[in-house]
């Protein structure tokens, strides 16, 4: 990473290119819109499968690829990484069949009921025990949404439950299992991650390192904050922080850049999700300026996610330099319109150029 000459403010910034390791791109023409905004910042993704209805099967998860690469503009450079949807009843051979592909780098785990499309997630973890054990011998990692779906449980507990009651035992069960707890929000989840092996690791978004639940919910009611896990209290907003900036190669950046269009936000039953990639690396920039931490930054955007995938670290690079931008107050989704995260405010990063 190279920080503009000598000086204590500085003025530009060269890094690796970065990848998003969680991203929720949709399909059809919202996928068309959306798109660009990823692949103009990052070089791979993690795509999430939680379409209607879910990529439960290896060709619909190769289809939906197909999709994505159709829907780039020509010349732009960007690698949809995909992802099987568990459910109760997926079979070991479609585990295998999905990993002979080598375009399917993981399958994702959701609890049933837990957020956005996962109906036809996992009911009962114990009817996957054969499926975990195969993907731990083929070395395929788990990327779970670590939150219980249990309707007693207090929102803002869910995801620590999920961790004990759940988590937990699977690391008991398969030590040799790669897991990945999507988007932590929660102290007791940076102390998973740090008490766990190195198979074990996390991503973190942006929403959750810049907002504590009061950016939701204090002096007014924002449904634009509102995305599953739920922002937490500031301890815990603290705590991510900490572990972003910490160089530890267990945490990377996976932005959970979730689009709903402005009415299904704006609404008396509003969707969760944030759509965070128009700002996303510009983002995550600030923050770790703020915390005087910008040279763990390329390490946390680029490096630590591929080396945990067992993937080469990218060859590009991209500069970003500290000139001030407005984030518009919506972008087209579709026939519709779509409120990226911190519409309307100054970003002092911006992207220049990638090479
Ligand atoms: C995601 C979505 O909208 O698909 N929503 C969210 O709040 N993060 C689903 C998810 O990742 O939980
Ligand atoms: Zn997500």
């Amino acid at each position: 990473m190279h920080v503009s000459p000598n000086s204590s403010e500085p003025k530009s910034l060269t890094l690796t290119q970065p990848d998003d390791w969680h991203l929720h791109l949709r399909d059809g023409a919202y996928l068309q819109s959306v798109l660009i905004h990823s692949a103009s910042r990052f070089a791979r993704a993690i795509i999430m499968p939680n379409l209607k209805p879910p990529l439960v099967n290896t060709k619909q998860v190769l289809y939906y690829r197909q999709q994505i690469l159709a829907a780039l503009p020509a010349g732009l450079p960007f690698e949809p990484l995909m992802v099987l949807y568990l459910t109760d009843i997926i079979t070991v051979q479609e585990i295998i069949t999905a990993a002979t592909t080598g375009l399917i780098y993981g399958v994702k785990l959701y609890p049933a009921g837990a957020t956005t499309n996962s109906a036809f997630g996992v009911s009962n973890l114990n009817s996957i025990y054969h499926v975990l054990a195969k993907l731990e011998h083929l070395g395929m990692p788990l990327l779970v949404h670590a939150e219980t779906a249990s309707s007693t449980a207090d929102i803002f507990d869910r995801e620590a439950i999920f961790i004990n009651e759940y988590l937990l035992p699977i690391t008991q069960r398969f030590p040799g299992l790669k897991i990945v707890v999507e988007h932590i929000t929660t102290q007791e989840a940076v102390q998973f991650i740090l008490d766990t092996p190195a198979n074990i690791a996390a991503t973190i978004t942006v929403h959750h390192l810049l907002y504590n639940r009061n950016a939701m919910l204090a002096g007014g009611i924002r449904p634009h904050f509102y995305c599953l896990p739920i922002l937490k209290r500031e301890q815990h907003r603290h705590a991510l922080v900490q572990a972003a900036i910490s160089g530890n190669p267990k945490f990377f950046l996976g932005t959970d850049s979730a689009p709903h269009a402005v009415v299904a936000k704006e609404s008396s039953c509003g969707c969760a999700g944030c759509f965070s990639a128009p700002v996303a690396i510009e983002s995550y920039t600030e923050v770790f300026e703020k915390a005087g931490a910008l040279d763990k930054l390329e390490g946390f955007a680029a490096h630590y996610g591929p080396d945990f995938y067992g993937l080469p670290r990218n060859q590009q690079r991209i500069t970003l330099v500290k000139q001030p931008w407005q984030v518009p107050m919506s972008y087209a989704f579709g026939d519709q319109k779509v409120i990226p995260l911190r519409a309307g405010e100054t970003i002092t990063w911006q992207i220049i150029d990638s090479i």
